[in-house]
Order: C-alpha cells, then structure tokens, then sequence
C-alpha cells in the first residue's frame, strides 16, 4: 500500500504574467507517505500546491489523481478527489467555536436538513479523536493558539475525507513542543494511509518527519528521493544550486586574547560567567530559555548591565554600564529580532547601513551624501547583499538580505567585539552559509564574534569554542569536537 501513487505530476508550468514561478515540474506523492517539499523562498511552492489544489489552473503539465488523468482541475474536483490543503493562514472562522469550526460545513452541505447543535458536537469530537487532538470543542477560534487553530483545521480536513493532507509551512510559527505535537498527528495520519505533503526547508524538522524529498528550485524540478539519500551537504547543494563548506571551524592559528569577562554576574539572570576569546575565535553561547544565554549577551552590550565581575577588551579593563560604553568600546551586537529591534524596515538600505557610524560623515554640520553611498555600495558588494541599489527600503529584501544589512550597519562601525543573537534565524539555507562564512571571515581579520544561538548545528559548525549556560550559570566550556550536548 506504502507504494501505492496517489498523485502523479509531470512537467507543471505555470506563469504570472513576465514570471514562471513553475518552469516544469514532476512530482509523485504515495499513499501513507510523508512527503516534504522543500526549496528556498519564491521557488513556486505555494503555486504548486494551488495547481495541486485547482486553485490554478497549470499552463501546461499532466495530473494524474490515482491513476486517473484530470483535466482542469477545479477546487471542487480536488476536494472531492481527497485533497485537502491546510495553507499559512489555515482559513477558519475566529468568531466560531472549534466545534462548529470543525463540523459545521458539513453539518450544513445538505440543506434540507435542519442543523443539529448535537451532530455537530459529536461529529467534532470524533474527528478530535481521530486527529488525537484534545481541544474544548466550546472554545473560540479567536482564542487558540497558532497549534490549536492548525489542529482546528487538520481535523476539519480529516472529516472532509483526505486522502491527502498538504500543509504549507505548518511549522513556521510553532514552537518546539507544538511542533512535536503535529508531527505525532501526522504520524498517525500516515498510519490510517493517509498521504501527506508538508513544505518545509528546515532539514532537521525533514529529517524528523519525511519519507522522501523533493526539491525544487527556482521553479524547476531538481531532485527527488528518500531522505535518507540526502545528507546535508546534498541538500544545500540541491536547494541552493552552491556548494558550501560545512567543514567544522577551526581558527588558523591561535591569536592573542581579544576579550575575556570573569565572574559577571547579573543577580536572578547569570552568576560567575567567565571565558576568553583569542583572536580568530568563533565563540558559540548556548542554553534553553531561561538559561542566561540571551541576558548574557545583552549584559555585554550594555542592554542591562552585569552587576559585577570584569570585562576586558585587548587586554584593558573596560565599563560597560550602558550601550553607550559598549558603542565607544566599539562592541557591536545584533539582537535576537533585528525586525523590530535591529533595523528600520521602511528606511533605505544605506540609512540602515549608516545609522550607527553616522558621526564618520558629517563634514561640518553637513553629511557626505556620496560617501555614505560609497560605503553601502561596498558592503552590498562584500555582503553579497541581493538589491539594486542602496535606496530601497529594507522592507523589500529577503529576511537573509536584511540580516546582512544588520551585519553591514555595525560592520561600518569596525568593530573589536561583534556579538549576534540568533544571526540566522527566519533565514535561507543559501543566505544562513553566506552569513556564517562572512562571521568565520571577521574572525580571522581578528574581530571577537560570539554567536547565541539555541541552533545547536550552527554551533557546532561555525564556532571553536562553546558555552553552555545552564541555569544562569556556565554549565560547560567545550570546543565542536563533539556532536552533542545537554542542554
Ligand atoms: N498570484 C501571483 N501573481 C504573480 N506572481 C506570483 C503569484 N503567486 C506567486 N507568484 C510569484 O511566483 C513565484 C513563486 O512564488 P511561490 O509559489 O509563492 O513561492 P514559495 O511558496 O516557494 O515561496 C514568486 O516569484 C512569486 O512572486
Ligand atoms: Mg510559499
């Protein structure tokens, strides 16, 4: 049965306008598999799920629907067909109960029946029992969680009678434990038979849950298989089109110390932290939340200063009191949400880019509009950041892209000390190697970079030395000789 086709695609396209968003595309899904689609932002995804779904009608290609060639394919024909599409903003009703939300579709397709407040209870629960969900079936929409809207929403999939459950994204804003929650759904799913296909581009969560991979790129077809043929190196290559070392850091040679703390201690946050980095260092500090990890990192940035124990910045004694002492100590620092903290999105890419070095242009009482273009100019080239020009405003780059120009704008301040917080998270696999090759780079012009991160491969990749905070406190020191470590 596992081998059973259910959908069979071949050489979908699909164009808007100047755009072909799918340039030929093959796909097959089988009965009680899991299947994830992967591929980097804008590489047709969504509209190859609209073509699956009927939502677009495809411009050229063939679907099969178990063993039967469909023309046209209409929304209907899909649902009735077992096609169930659970997309980003799972289209339920806030103001309806999760009972009537699950149940009262179908509770109202047959209209000359009067609604039953009852059938529709039972039918709920039912289906909540059938998904493994436990929810209040008298509940609000509006008053879920994320998870609990996108159980809502699986369930009523399930009583529409999937025989394939697509889930665009589902992971996205989810946290860990939710997602092991819908991953156990799927699961179960797949053990009724029921075919699955989840888009998803963070392999580790791939890993977790899928049977075979396809990836697309650029909306063509680039490779299909069962996961277990792809390692990690494969799949950036097949998602990204470069190659990109993934060998594990280790500095060129041990340089002299560039910063070092001892006892910092921030009472109620971190107690007694201390460790050094030397010049060429990638110092990776990690913990769960609530660990001190991320009021570490702040507390050397002057956000909310340590209370006591010392800092030293090539081997002086420095203060840091205040991010003003952190900026004249020339301490650099991304923050955990660069959105609402890190940039100002409306803002052109060279305001960003200059915003914290602007004292260096001004000529008198006026700024040197041109070298402040230069500079951007020479960071979008350094940077590989993929814009024009530097007057677009932030708002329009990828979440990669913006990272960079975080990286850019403290980059300009030529920092001694440059500490990121969560440098990667929300982007691209292509654009995540770039950024940490750019941070391996400054290491070895001798710039300190510590990275927190709870990303524990990242870690083990880009940093020679690790911190492992637990409980406020320095658990481990270790080096990325290992694969793992307790957190
Ligand atoms: N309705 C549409 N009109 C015009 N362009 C679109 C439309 N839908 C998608 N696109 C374009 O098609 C490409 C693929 O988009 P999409 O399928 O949403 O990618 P993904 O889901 O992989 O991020 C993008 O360049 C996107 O801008
Ligand atoms: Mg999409």
């Amino acid at each position: 049965m596992a081998n059973e086709v259910f959908l069979k695609l071949e050489g979908i396209k699909k164009s808007f306008g100047g755009v072909h968003a799918l340039r030929g595309v093959d796909l097959e899904i089988r009965k009680g598999e899991i299947h994830c689609l992967a591929g980097e932002n804008g590489c047709g995804k969504s509209t190859l799920i609209k073509a699956i779904s009927g939502v677009h009608d495809v411009d050229e290609g063939k679907i099969w629907i178990e063993g039967e060639q469909v023309e046209h394919l209409h929304p209907i024909d899909a649902i009735n067909r077992g096609v169930q599409v659970i997309y980003q903003d799972f289209a339920i009703f806030p103001n309806l109960t999760v009972a009537e939300n699950i149940a009262l579709n179908g509770e109202v397709k047959d209209r000359t029946k009067l609604v039953s407040w009852k059938r529709i209870h039972q039918v709920a629960e039912a289906a909540m029992e059938q998904v493994g969900a436990r929810m209040d079936p008298d509940m609000l929409l509006e008053q879920l969680p994320v998870a609990g809207k996108q159980m809502v929403a699986i369930c009523r999939a399930i009583i529409n009678d999937a025989k394939l459950l697509i889930l665009d994204e589902p992971t996205t804003a989810l946290t860990e434990p939710e997602v092991e929650r819908l991953f156990q759904v799927i699961r179960s799913l797949k053990d009724k038979g029921i075919a699955i296909m989840i888009v998803n581009h963070k392999l580790d969560e791939i890993y977790k849950i899928a049977d075979r991979l396809t990836i697309l790129r650029n909306g063509s077809f680039v490779s299909t298989g069962l996961i277990s043929e792809y390692d990690t190196q494969r799949f950036t290559r097949d998602l990204t089109g470069h190659e990109f070392e993934s060998k594990k850091y280790v500095p060129e040679n041990a340089g002299e110390e560039i910063f070092r703390v001892e006892h910092l201690t921030l009472p109620g946050k971190f107690e007694d932290v201390s460790f050094a980095i030397n010049k060429g260092d990638v110092l990776g500090i990690t913990g769960l939340l609530g660990s001190g990890r991320g009021e570490l990192g702040e507390a050397l940035f002057g956000v909310t200063p340590a209370q006591s124990g010392k800092i030293f910045l090539n081997g002086e004694e420095i203060r840091i009191k205040s991010i003003d002492d952190a900026l004249n100590n020339r301490i650099g620092y991304v923050p955990e949400d660069r959105l609402t903290q890190g940039l100002f999105m409306d803002r052109s890419i060279e305001d960003n880019t200059v915003v914290s070095s602007i004292r260096n242009y001004f000529h008198g009482l006026k700024l040197n509009e041109s070298e402040m273009e230069e500079a951007t100019n020479r960071w979008i080239g350094e940077l590989s950041i993929a814009a024009p020009s530097p007057k677009p405003p932030v708002r329009t780059l990828s979440g990669g892209n913006a990272q960079k120009v975080v990286i850019a704008k403290w980059l300009n301040t030529e920092p001694r000390l440059f500490i990121l917080n969560g440098p990667t998270v929300g982007v691209d696999i292509g654009a995540k190697a770039e950024i940490h090759a750019i941070l391996r780079g400054l290491a070895a012009q001798g710039i300190g970079i510590i990275i927190i991160s709870d990303d524990l491969p990242e870690l083990f990749t880009n940093c020679n030395k690790i911190v492992v905070m637990r409980q406020g406190k320095v658990g481990v020191i270790t080096d990325n000789s290992v694969d793992n470590i307790e957190l």
